[in-house]
């Protein structure tokens, strides 16, 4: 039977394996030629560390096999363990025999050199997970994912799974992809649905109805943007975590967030140490520690008006001047999160021109129950808001926004049939990764990630 890398260099006495007989299998990654025997590293994705093997030059048809044993080829091999001699690791592998699965050309496999940028990673995505940044990203990103349903599961939340192909937009922005089977758009009754479609950017609507129902509900699942973004942060195609809350207003929804991002932290602190020790070392120096930062202490807190009167004051000049009224830049988020607070900052009551229809509008007439998390280094990484529940108002509200009534009608009937107060937020878990690991650009941390211009894979 094979065992998996990670059980023998995690192991938790691993002198009790010496002795041991096992199978690993895996790709190489580099091969040391000793002339009476050679060092393979193994790799087999499951941890970040390779499995040091010592090939003797004794074993039957040693010549052969060696010329076989390159960088990117795959192999079984069985052996028994030893103490290793070598400082990196407490364990090596004495192999008994060597087993090629599939050769790799030496000339040609492209994962030769030890680093490569990013930027060249993402044109052989079929390659890249085998780099260790990859490999890295791919476990913490499995990590948060467990760790996002932990967390929900624990409080009581049910997982509930929302359409992908929808005709509203939740968001109010228009930048849906079409969906459709059509050649010639002009007819939509032609089309499959009868009607015009589209990928959903939000699954919130749809989950109002049914934390309306079982109280506390959460989406998970892909979402799609058709904004023309070509930034670090940015996809067409991303994640979304989005908990929605009955009988819950803006603090609760601000608790929950908070609650959910530390416990995040805390959870790949303490499951994915080995990988985060490697991000600290080879891609933000520091991380370990901006995260436990993040785990330890509650977040900042300023109203928007109050975050404006900081930028206006701020001894800094930003490329987009700063008003009450304007919708945040990215400069702006950043400097509120990285040099005002030097921590997560939840910013609430913006203006509601700039925030979608269904934020429940504040006391003031001006503003709308709505809250973003900024963070260092990415800017917002969730947004939120209470929903208005009072009908007259969010028929008001979708009038206002230039939006049909009967697009929504199901909608207002949930404020017309018992409704409550009731909020909720959307998690970008991309963002989420990029956060944990402090990689530098979104395409990086989704292994087929989707931007304009880029489908392939
Ligand atoms: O702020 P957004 O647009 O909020 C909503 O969609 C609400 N319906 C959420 C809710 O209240 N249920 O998006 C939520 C989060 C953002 O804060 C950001 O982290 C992420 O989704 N996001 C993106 N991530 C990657 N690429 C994009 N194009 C993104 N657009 C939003
Ligand atoms: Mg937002």
């Amino acid at each position: 039977m094979r065992t998996k890398i990670k059980h023998i260099l995690h192991a938790q006495q691993s002198s009790l394996l010496i002795g041991r007989q096992v199978t690993v299998s895996g790709w190489i990654r580099t091969v040391r030629d000793q002339k009476s025997f050679a060092f393979i590293e193994l790799n087999d994705g499951s941890t970040l560390a390779n499995l040091q093997i010592v090939v003797d030059g004794a074993l039957p048809a040693y010549t052969e096999t060696l010329s076989q044993l390159t960088t990117g080829a795959s192999a079984t091999i069985t052996g028994t363990l030893v103490a290793s001699p070598g400082k990196n690791q407490a364990l090596e592998l004495k192999a008994d025999t060597v087993r090629i699965l599939g050769t790799c050309s030496a000339e040609k496999y492209p994962l030769q050199k030890k680093r490569h940028s990013f930027e060249f990673l993402r044109t052989i995505a079929h390659l890249r997970p085998r780099t260790n940044t990859q490999g890295a990203v791919l476990r913490v990103r499995s990590a948060l994912a467990h760790a996002t349903h932990l967390f929900f599961q624990q409080r009581g939340f049910y997982y509930v799974q929302t359409p992908l192909i929808t005709g509203s937009d939740c968001e109010g922005g228009g930048e849906m992809f079409r969906v459709t089977t059509l050649s010639d758009l002009k007819d939509p009754s032609k089309d499959f649905f009868g009607k015009p479609t589209y990928l959903t950017v939000s699954g919130q609507l749809e989950g109002e109805i049914l934390a309306l129902a079982l109280s506390d509900v959460y989406t998970f699942g892909p979402t799609f943007r058709a904004e023309n973004s070509n930034t670090s942060r940015h996809l067409a195609e991303f994640w979304m975590i989005e908990p929605e809350m009955a009988f819950a207003d803006l603090k609760a929804d601000m608790e929950c967030a908070q609650s959910y991002l530390q416990f995040c932290v805390r959870y790949v602190l303490e499951h994915c140490r080995e990988d985060l020790e490697f991000f600290d070392k080879f891609i933000e120096n520091g991380l370990l520690q901006r995260l436990q930062h993040v785990a330890d202490s509650p977040f900042a807190h300023l109203t928007y008006t109050q975050a404006v009167e900081i930028l206006r004051k701020a001894p800094k000049q930003f490329e987009f001047p700063v008003e009450w009224g304007i919708d945040l830049q990215s400069e702006h988020e950043r400097y509120l999160a990285e040099e005002h607070c030097k921590q997560p900052v939840i910013l609430t009551d913006y203006p509601a021109e700039i925030k979608a229809f269904y934020m429940r509008a504040n006391d003031d007439g001006k503003t709308v129950a709505a809250m973003d998390i900024l963070v260092p280094k990415i800017g917002e990484i969730i947004g939120g808001s209470q929903r208005e529940e009072r009908i007259d108002r969010l028929e008001h509200k979708i009038a206002e926004h230039g939006l049909n009534r009967s697009d929504y009608w199901w909608y207002l009937e949930l404020r017309e049939y018992g409704s409550v107060p009731h909020a909720g937020f959307g998690l970008g878990f991309e963002r989420l990764v990029l956060f944990t690991t402090g990689m530098e650009n979104i395409r990086d941390v989704i292994p087929f990630p989707r931007y304009p211009g880029h489908a392939d894979f």
